[in-house]
Protein backbone atom coordinates (compact mmCIF):
# COMPACT_ATOMS: atom_id res chain seq x y z
CA UNK A 1 0.00 0.00 0.00
CA UNK A 2 1.38 3.39 -0.97
CA UNK A 3 1.48 6.00 1.38
CA UNK A 4 -0.97 7.68 -0.44
CA UNK A 5 -3.86 4.67 0.11
CA UNK A 6 -2.58 4.66 3.82
CA UNK A 7 -3.65 8.25 4.13
CA UNK A 8 -6.76 7.43 2.46
CA UNK A 9 -6.12 10.07 -0.48
CA UNK A 10 -7.55 9.06 -3.70
CA UNK A 11 -5.81 5.85 -5.46
CA UNK A 12 -7.14 2.16 -5.69
CA UNK A 13 -8.63 -0.32 -2.99
CA UNK A 14 -11.61 2.40 -2.58
CA UNK A 15 -13.41 -0.38 -0.43
CA UNK A 16 -10.24 -0.68 2.14
CA UNK A 17 -9.46 3.33 2.24
CA UNK A 18 -13.28 3.29 3.22
CA UNK A 19 -13.94 1.65 6.16
CA UNK A 20 -10.46 3.25 7.53
CA UNK A 21 -11.57 6.88 6.83
CA UNK A 22 -14.55 5.99 9.04
CA UNK A 23 -12.66 4.46 11.85
CA UNK A 24 -10.26 7.33 11.36
CA UNK A 25 -13.02 10.23 11.04
CA UNK A 26 -14.20 8.51 14.56
CA UNK A 27 -11.16 8.30 16.37
CA UNK A 28 -11.19 12.03 15.68
CA UNK A 29 -14.83 12.70 16.30
CA UNK A 30 -14.17 10.86 20.06
CA UNK A 31 -10.67 13.22 20.74
CA UNK A 32 -12.45 16.04 19.92
CA UNK A 33 -14.96 15.49 22.33
CA UNK A 34 -12.79 14.24 24.57
CA UNK A 35 -10.58 17.32 24.32
CA UNK A 36 -13.05 20.18 23.59
CA UNK A 37 -16.35 20.02 24.78
CA UNK A 38 -15.83 19.42 28.56
CA UNK A 39 -13.95 23.15 28.63
CA UNK A 40 -16.53 24.34 26.41
CA UNK A 41 -18.99 26.23 28.23
CA UNK A 42 -22.91 26.40 26.89
CA UNK A 43 -22.50 30.38 26.70
CA UNK A 44 -19.36 30.36 25.17
CA UNK A 45 -20.65 32.03 22.23
CA UNK A 46 -23.05 33.78 23.09
CA UNK A 47 -22.92 37.79 22.89
CA UNK A 48 -23.54 39.55 26.06
CA UNK A 49 -26.37 41.96 26.71
CA UNK A 50 -27.83 43.04 30.34
CA UNK A 51 -30.60 40.70 30.65
CA UNK A 52 -29.99 38.33 28.11
CA UNK A 53 -32.13 34.70 27.92
CA UNK A 54 -30.09 31.70 28.57
CA UNK A 55 -30.54 27.91 27.09
CA UNK A 56 -31.04 26.51 30.06
CA UNK A 57 -31.65 29.01 33.38
CA UNK A 58 -31.71 27.75 37.01
CA UNK A 59 -33.30 31.00 38.44
CA UNK A 60 -34.72 33.29 36.42
CA UNK A 61 -35.52 37.19 37.95
CA UNK A 62 -37.90 39.77 36.80
CA UNK A 63 -38.11 43.15 38.39
CA UNK A 64 -37.03 42.25 41.53
CA UNK A 65 -36.59 45.44 43.70
CA UNK A 66 -35.26 46.18 47.22
CA UNK A 67 -35.18 49.62 48.80
CA UNK A 68 -33.29 50.93 52.08
CA UNK A 69 -35.15 54.28 53.29
CA UNK A 70 -35.27 56.36 50.06
CA UNK A 71 -31.70 54.06 48.50
CA UNK A 72 -32.94 51.68 45.57
CA UNK A 73 -30.28 49.11 46.52
CA UNK A 74 -31.95 46.58 44.05
CA UNK A 75 -33.27 47.36 41.17
CA UNK A 76 -33.05 43.75 38.72
CA UNK A 77 -35.15 44.36 35.27
CA UNK A 78 -34.34 40.72 34.09
CA UNK A 79 -31.40 38.33 35.19
CA UNK A 80 -30.97 34.45 33.87
CA UNK A 81 -28.24 32.30 35.24
CA UNK A 82 -27.25 29.98 33.38
CA UNK A 83 -27.45 26.11 34.76
CA UNK A 84 -24.31 24.51 35.58
CA UNK A 85 -22.44 27.46 35.19
CA UNK A 86 -20.04 29.50 37.36
CA UNK A 87 -21.29 32.96 37.05
CA UNK A 88 -19.45 35.53 38.64
CA UNK A 89 -21.16 38.73 40.33
CA UNK A 90 -18.83 41.98 40.30
CA UNK A 91 -19.45 45.62 40.51
CA UNK A 92 -18.34 48.48 42.06
CA UNK A 93 -19.22 48.36 46.72
CA UNK A 94 -22.85 49.42 47.31
CA UNK A 95 -23.58 47.90 43.60
CA UNK A 96 -26.18 45.38 45.44
CA UNK A 97 -24.89 42.48 44.68
CA UNK A 98 -25.32 40.88 48.47
CA UNK A 99 -28.51 42.49 49.37
CA UNK A 100 -29.47 40.80 45.86
CA UNK A 101 -28.07 37.55 47.33
CA UNK A 102 -29.91 37.93 50.44
CA UNK A 103 -33.03 38.97 48.35
CA UNK A 104 -32.97 35.43 46.24
CA UNK A 105 -31.90 33.08 48.79
CA UNK A 106 -35.01 34.27 51.16
CA UNK A 107 -33.03 35.88 54.18
CA UNK A 108 -34.25 39.58 52.86
CA UNK A 109 -37.78 40.34 51.86
CA UNK A 110 -37.90 42.37 48.15
CA UNK A 111 -40.01 44.91 47.52
CA UNK A 112 -41.26 43.53 44.19
CA UNK A 113 -40.46 41.38 41.79
CA UNK A 114 -40.87 37.73 40.97
CA UNK A 115 -38.24 35.02 40.50
CA UNK A 116 -38.22 31.04 39.79
CA UNK A 117 -35.93 28.76 40.67
CA UNK A 118 -35.66 25.68 38.29
CA UNK A 119 -39.13 26.40 36.52
CA UNK A 120 -40.71 26.90 39.53
CA UNK A 121 -41.65 30.21 41.14
CA UNK A 122 -39.92 30.87 44.79
CA UNK A 123 -40.68 34.43 45.33
CA UNK A 124 -40.86 35.00 49.20
CA UNK A 125 -40.27 31.81 50.26
CA UNK A 126 -38.17 31.64 53.05
CA UNK A 127 -34.53 30.98 53.23
CA UNK A 128 -35.09 27.21 54.71
CA UNK A 129 -37.67 26.46 51.62
CA UNK A 130 -34.93 27.98 49.21
CA UNK A 131 -32.24 25.63 50.92
CA UNK A 132 -35.04 22.92 50.52
CA UNK A 133 -35.63 23.36 47.18
CA UNK A 134 -31.90 23.17 46.05
CA UNK A 135 -30.36 26.92 46.71
CA UNK A 136 -28.16 28.04 49.60
CA UNK A 137 -25.76 30.55 50.38
CA UNK A 138 -23.14 30.68 52.45
CA UNK A 139 -22.50 32.50 55.54
CA UNK A 140 -19.63 33.65 57.53
CA UNK A 141 -19.38 31.90 60.69
CA UNK A 142 -20.91 33.88 63.55
CA UNK A 143 -19.43 33.81 67.44
CA UNK A 144 -22.37 31.32 68.58
CA UNK A 145 -21.73 28.99 65.62
CA UNK A 146 -17.04 29.37 66.66
CA UNK A 147 -18.30 28.34 70.10
CA UNK A 148 -19.67 24.93 68.59
CA UNK A 149 -17.57 21.67 67.48
CA UNK A 150 -16.86 21.50 63.81
CA UNK A 151 -18.70 18.38 63.43
CA UNK A 152 -21.97 19.85 64.83
CA UNK A 153 -21.57 23.18 62.40
CA UNK A 154 -21.99 21.05 59.94
CA UNK A 155 -25.09 19.19 61.63
CA UNK A 156 -26.48 22.33 62.39
CA UNK A 157 -26.49 23.75 58.87
CA UNK A 158 -28.34 21.05 57.71
CA UNK A 159 -30.85 21.08 59.83
CA UNK A 160 -30.76 24.97 60.19
CA UNK A 161 -31.04 25.09 56.63
CA UNK A 162 -34.35 22.24 56.83
CA UNK A 163 -36.05 24.80 58.82
CA UNK A 164 -36.57 23.16 61.85
CA UNK A 165 -36.21 24.33 64.63
CA UNK A 166 -33.09 23.85 66.50
CA UNK A 167 -34.36 23.09 69.72
CA UNK A 168 -37.09 20.66 68.55
CA UNK A 169 -34.08 19.40 67.24
CA UNK A 170 -32.07 18.60 69.81
CA UNK A 171 -35.23 16.52 71.04
CA UNK A 172 -33.42 13.17 71.39
CA UNK A 173 -35.84 10.77 69.57
CA UNK A 174 -35.77 13.28 66.61
CA UNK A 175 -32.11 14.32 66.58
CA UNK A 176 -30.97 10.37 66.87
CA UNK A 177 -33.66 9.48 64.15
CA UNK A 178 -31.44 11.86 62.06
CA UNK A 179 -28.22 11.91 63.49
CA UNK A 180 -26.33 9.34 61.92
CA UNK A 181 -27.32 9.74 58.66
CA UNK A 182 -26.34 14.00 58.66
CA UNK A 183 -22.98 12.40 60.46
CA UNK A 184 -22.15 10.24 57.71
CA UNK A 185 -22.63 13.04 55.26
CA UNK A 186 -20.60 15.71 57.70
CA UNK A 187 -17.81 13.47 57.40
CA UNK A 188 -17.17 12.91 53.63
CA UNK A 189 -17.70 16.56 53.70
CA UNK A 190 -14.87 17.57 55.96
CA UNK A 191 -12.63 14.89 54.56
CA UNK A 192 -13.38 16.42 51.14
CA UNK A 193 -12.38 19.93 52.70
CA UNK A 194 -9.37 18.90 54.58
CA UNK A 195 -10.90 19.58 57.84
CA UNK A 196 -11.70 15.89 59.22
CA UNK A 197 -8.89 15.61 61.58
CA UNK A 198 -10.60 18.95 63.21
CA UNK A 199 -14.18 17.54 63.48
CA UNK A 200 -14.24 17.89 67.18
CA UNK A 201 -12.45 21.24 67.61
CA UNK A 202 -14.61 24.08 68.19
CA UNK A 203 -14.60 26.04 64.76
CA UNK A 204 -13.40 29.02 67.14
CA UNK A 205 -10.11 27.01 67.03
CA UNK A 206 -9.79 27.19 62.93
CA UNK A 207 -7.85 29.10 61.22
CA UNK A 208 -9.20 31.97 58.84
CA UNK A 209 -8.88 29.46 55.48
CA UNK A 210 -10.12 26.76 57.21
CA UNK A 211 -13.41 28.95 58.21
CA UNK A 212 -13.95 29.60 54.59
CA UNK A 213 -13.68 25.55 53.95
CA UNK A 214 -15.70 25.33 56.83
CA UNK A 215 -18.19 27.49 55.28
CA UNK A 216 -18.40 26.32 52.17
CA UNK A 217 -18.78 22.56 53.33
CA UNK A 218 -21.45 23.86 55.47
CA UNK A 219 -23.32 25.12 52.45
CA UNK A 220 -23.09 21.56 50.95
CA UNK A 221 -25.22 20.15 53.95
CA UNK A 222 -28.45 19.90 52.39
CA UNK A 223 -26.80 18.49 48.81
CA UNK A 224 -28.27 22.11 46.99
CA UNK A 225 -28.57 22.40 43.00
CA UNK A 226 -26.74 26.06 43.13
CA UNK A 227 -24.66 27.62 45.81
CA UNK A 228 -24.12 31.02 46.46
CA UNK A 229 -21.11 32.30 47.52
CA UNK A 230 -20.30 35.60 48.70
CA UNK A 231 -16.65 36.69 48.51
CA UNK A 232 -15.67 33.12 49.84
CA UNK A 233 -12.22 34.28 48.97
CA UNK A 234 -11.91 37.46 51.29
CA UNK A 235 -8.86 37.85 53.29
CA UNK A 236 -7.31 34.56 52.24
CA UNK A 237 -3.95 33.83 51.55
CA UNK A 238 -2.72 32.73 48.03
CA UNK A 239 -2.44 29.31 48.32
CA UNK A 240 -5.28 28.66 50.16
CA UNK A 241 -7.31 30.92 47.44
CA UNK A 242 -6.19 28.47 44.78
CA UNK A 243 -7.56 25.66 47.06
CA UNK A 244 -11.03 27.39 47.42
CA UNK A 245 -11.01 27.52 43.14
CA UNK A 246 -10.50 24.50 43.12
CA UNK A 247 -13.34 23.58 45.24
CA UNK A 248 -15.76 26.33 43.33
CA UNK A 249 -14.87 24.45 40.08
CA UNK A 250 -15.55 21.15 41.31
CA UNK A 251 -18.97 22.05 41.87
CA UNK A 252 -19.37 23.04 38.62
CA UNK A 253 -17.82 20.16 37.95
CA UNK A 254 -20.61 18.02 39.69
CA UNK A 255 -23.39 19.63 37.80
CA UNK A 256 -24.54 22.20 40.59
CA UNK A 257 -24.68 26.01 39.67
CA UNK A 258 -22.48 28.54 40.97
CA UNK A 259 -23.46 32.66 41.53
CA UNK A 260 -20.02 33.70 42.94
CA UNK A 261 -19.56 37.56 43.92
CA UNK A 262 -15.67 38.11 43.78
CA UNK A 263 -13.54 41.73 43.38
CA UNK A 264 -10.40 39.85 42.48
CA UNK A 265 -10.94 40.27 38.78
CA UNK A 266 -7.59 37.89 37.62
CA UNK A 267 -10.32 35.38 40.16
CA UNK A 268 -13.05 36.28 37.91
CA UNK A 269 -11.17 36.05 34.53
CA UNK A 270 -10.30 33.16 35.32
CA UNK A 271 -13.28 31.13 36.60
CA UNK A 272 -15.95 32.36 35.24
CA UNK A 273 -18.20 30.99 32.49
CA UNK A 274 -19.97 34.06 32.79
CA UNK A 275 -19.68 37.31 34.06
CA UNK A 276 -22.78 39.69 35.19
CA UNK A 277 -22.06 43.30 36.32
CA UNK A 278 -23.96 45.50 38.51
CA UNK A 279 -23.32 49.04 39.59
CA UNK A 280 -26.65 50.92 41.57
CA UNK A 281 -28.50 48.14 41.79
CA UNK A 282 -28.89 47.31 38.25
CA UNK A 283 -27.48 44.74 36.10
CA UNK A 284 -25.16 47.11 33.52
CA UNK A 285 -23.51 44.30 31.56
CA UNK A 286 -23.20 40.61 31.13
CA UNK A 287 -21.03 38.53 28.79
CA UNK A 288 -18.24 35.95 28.92
CA UNK A 289 -14.87 36.98 30.56
CA UNK A 290 -13.27 38.11 27.46
CA UNK A 291 -16.57 40.30 26.19
CA UNK A 292 -16.67 41.65 30.14
CA UNK A 293 -12.76 42.71 30.13
CA UNK A 294 -12.89 45.49 27.48
CA UNK A 295 -16.58 46.30 27.99
CA UNK A 296 -16.55 49.52 28.26
CA UNK A 297 -19.58 50.30 30.26
CA UNK A 298 -18.12 47.49 32.89
CA UNK A 299 -14.29 49.39 32.73
CA UNK A 300 -16.30 52.80 33.70
CA UNK A 301 -18.43 51.81 35.76
CA UNK A 302 -16.36 49.63 37.73
CA UNK A 303 -12.95 47.90 36.07
CA UNK A 304 -11.30 51.06 35.26
CA UNK A 305 -11.22 50.92 39.04
CA UNK A 306 -10.07 47.63 39.84
CA UNK A 307 -8.02 46.66 37.24
CA UNK A 308 -5.24 46.95 34.72
CA UNK A 309 -6.81 45.50 31.76
CA UNK A 310 -3.83 45.27 29.16
CA UNK A 311 -5.76 44.75 26.22
CA UNK A 312 -7.72 48.51 27.12
CA UNK A 313 -7.46 50.84 24.91
CA UNK A 314 -7.16 54.50 26.48
N1 LIG B 1 -29.63 46.59 55.96
C1 LIG B 1 -29.36 47.71 55.26
N2 LIG B 1 -29.81 48.90 55.66
C2 LIG B 1 -29.58 50.04 54.97
N3 LIG B 1 -28.87 50.07 53.83
C3 LIG B 1 -28.35 48.92 53.38
C4 LIG B 1 -28.57 47.67 54.07
N4 LIG B 1 -27.95 46.69 53.37
C5 LIG B 1 -27.38 47.29 52.32
N5 LIG B 1 -27.61 48.61 52.31
C6 LIG B 1 -27.18 49.57 51.28
O1 LIG B 1 -27.56 49.04 50.02
C7 LIG B 1 -26.56 49.27 49.05
C8 LIG B 1 -26.13 47.95 48.45
O2 LIG B 1 -25.38 47.26 49.43
P1 LIG B 1 -24.79 45.81 49.18
O3 LIG B 1 -24.19 45.38 50.48
O4 LIG B 1 -25.83 44.95 48.60
O5 LIG B 1 -23.66 46.10 48.11
P2 LIG B 1 -22.51 45.12 47.55
O6 LIG B 1 -22.57 45.20 46.08
O7 LIG B 1 -22.63 43.80 48.20
O8 LIG B 1 -21.20 45.88 48.05
P3 LIG B 1 -19.77 45.27 48.53
O9 LIG B 1 -19.02 44.96 47.27
O10 LIG B 1 -19.15 46.39 49.27
O11 LIG B 1 -20.03 44.07 49.39
C9 LIG B 1 -25.45 50.03 49.76
O12 LIG B 1 -25.63 51.41 49.50
C10 LIG B 1 -25.67 49.70 51.20
O13 LIG B 1 -25.21 50.72 52.04
MG1 LIG C 1 -21.41 42.65 49.42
Amino acid sequence: MTDEQKDGLGGDGVELRDSEIVEARQRAEEAVEETVLPDESPLAHLTGEPGMAKPDPILVADAVGRSFGGLKAVDVGHLEVQRGTITSLIGPNGAGKTTLFNVLTGFDRADGGTWSFDGRPVAGLSAHRMARRGMVRTFQLTKALTRLTVLDNMKLAAVGQRGENFFNALVPALWRSQDAELEKRAEELLERFKLAKMRDSFAGELSGGQRKLLEMARALMVGPSMVMLDEPMAGVNPALTQSLLGHVRALRDEGMTVLFVEHDMDVVMGISDWVVCMAQGQVIAEGTPEQIRSNRTVIDAYLGTQYDEPGAEE
